[in-house]
């Protein structure tokens, strides 16, 4: 049986920090995701369990699977081998409400959710975790109840299937067997253990302190007795990136003490931001309201409120590319898609694998220019803002009240 490994805040600001308030790569760089991986001690998701999935689910498996933006696991292989001997699971995902409006890289673990929802016929339970950024942004209690009942709008857009799926609000729900269940882990993480899991350190309020088993508890199905009632075996499988492994680190740490199952994982990379300097992930934006990131820019993002207009203004000025600065020189040496954000995002939501693999050969032999790649995006990434649009404005509050409503799912496994 693996082991899960502790790991130190890393302080110093040459070495890449990956934890669930920064995100920064070393000496400014990209994020070594190998590096991450032995460090944080999961396992990577490679292509013997793709292939599985898509055995298992009789479908195609998902681009974000396909290309590797979900990368690293812990104990998936162990969810399929009992869901191939008929045993079914639960998702847990969740959103910090830390702002209005999401970008492009919000719904990513979300997207990915309603794909194993769909691919996987299992329930799902979402935490709005207003508790949290109200203790860390300074937000009042009202206003992050408002925000995550705005963003939990967002997260439907996405099409969950309400059958299916249990929204809520930690002020809204913590209480009952969740608060016991956060009780118990508590007893189990010394204020030592949890300096060295999470950096925090005697300036930080208790009420920080206090936060990490509210976002463990989901974990457990005997949180949620309305769904799982006599199901305490029940396992989980929890779809985030992976700044959250920290919370889930102690999650299974301290699971087996309570006589329950280990969460399962499947984590994904950050996003890039439009200029590639910085990651794009919802700590970065909390980070940069304080103006010390440049993803406090709203033009390193892609908002799915941003109007067509402003999609294409933002890929065609901000989009860094790997072209090369003349076009002869283009036509000779090819760009560098290593760096190129156009394709880098392509290579997130442009579906057709055909397509995309044409697009690289051509624009990485020079064929194809820039403008002509960031004109492609354009129109897919304003297709998708628009259809997301549309699937919100059909949201209404008796939708998000059916979301959230305190009930038994009786067909969650069909
Ligand atoms: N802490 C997460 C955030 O700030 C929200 C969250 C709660 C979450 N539970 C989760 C994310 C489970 C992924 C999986 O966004």
């Amino acid at each position: 049986m693996e082991v899960d490994k502790k790991e130190e805040i890393d302080s110093e600001s040459s070495e890449q920090v990956v934890n669930p308030w920064e995100v920064s790569a070393k000496d400014g760089g990209k994020i070594d995701y190998d590096k991450l991986i032995d460090k944080f001690g999961c396992q990577r998701l490679d292509e013997s369990l793709i292939d599985r999935v898509q055995r298992l689910t009789s479908r195609q498996p998902h681009v974000f699977l396909r290309r590797g933006v979900f990368f690293a696991h812990r104990d998936f292989n162990e969810i399929l081998d009992a869901y191939e001997k008929g045993d079914k699971f639960y998702l847990y995902t969740g959103r910090g409400p830390s702002s209005e409006a999401l970008h492009l890289g919000h719904l990513i673990p979300f997207m990915f959710t309603k794909y194993l929802q769909e691919a996987f016929k299992v329930p799902l339970v979402i935490q709005l975790t207003d508790d949290e950024k109200c203790m860390w942004k300074n937000l009042s209690v009202e206003e992050s109840q408002r925000l995550a009942r705005e963003n939990a709008k967002d997260i439907i857009a996405c099409g969950f299937d309400v059958t299916k799926t249990f929204i809520f609000s930690d002020f809204d729900y913590v209480g009952g067997s969740f608060y016991k269940n956060m009780v118990k882990v508590s007893k189990c993480v010394t204020l030592n253990k949890a300096m060295g899991i999470f950096g925090f350190s005697g300036e930080d309020h208790i009420g920080k302190l206090s936060f990490p088993p509210v976002q463990a508890v989901p974990s457990f199905p005997s949180s949620f007795p309305h769904l799982f009632p006599g199901k305490d075996n029940l396992r989980c499988l929890i779809p985030c990136a992976i700044d959250q492994d920290p919370y889930f680190r102690m999650t299974r740490d301290v699971a087996p003490r309570l006589g329950y199952s280990k969460p399962a994982l499947i984590e994904s990379s950050f996003f890039p931001a439009l200029q590639a300097s910085t990651l794009l992930s919802s700590l970065q934006l909390l980070k940069g309201e304080n103006g010390k990131m440049s993803a406090s820019d709203p033009n390193s993002a892609i908002y799915v409120t941003d109007t067509a207009k402003d999609i294409k203004n933002k890929i065609n000025r901000y989009a860094f590319s790997g072209g090369q600065d003349s076009v002869e020189k283009h036509r000779e040496l090819g760009a560098n898609l290593e760096v190129d954000i156009p394709v880098k995002y392509l290579s997130f939501f442009l579906e057709d694998d055909a397509e995309l693999e044409h697009i690289k050969k051509e624009y990485g032999e020079g064929r194809m220019l820039t403008g002509e790649v960031k004109k492609r995006l354009t129109e897919v990434l304003t297709e998708m803002v628009e259809r997301h649009r549309r699937a919100r404005a059909a949201v209404t509050d008796e939708m998000v009240d059916a979301f959230m409503a305190v009930r038994p799912l009786p067909n969650m496994f069909e």
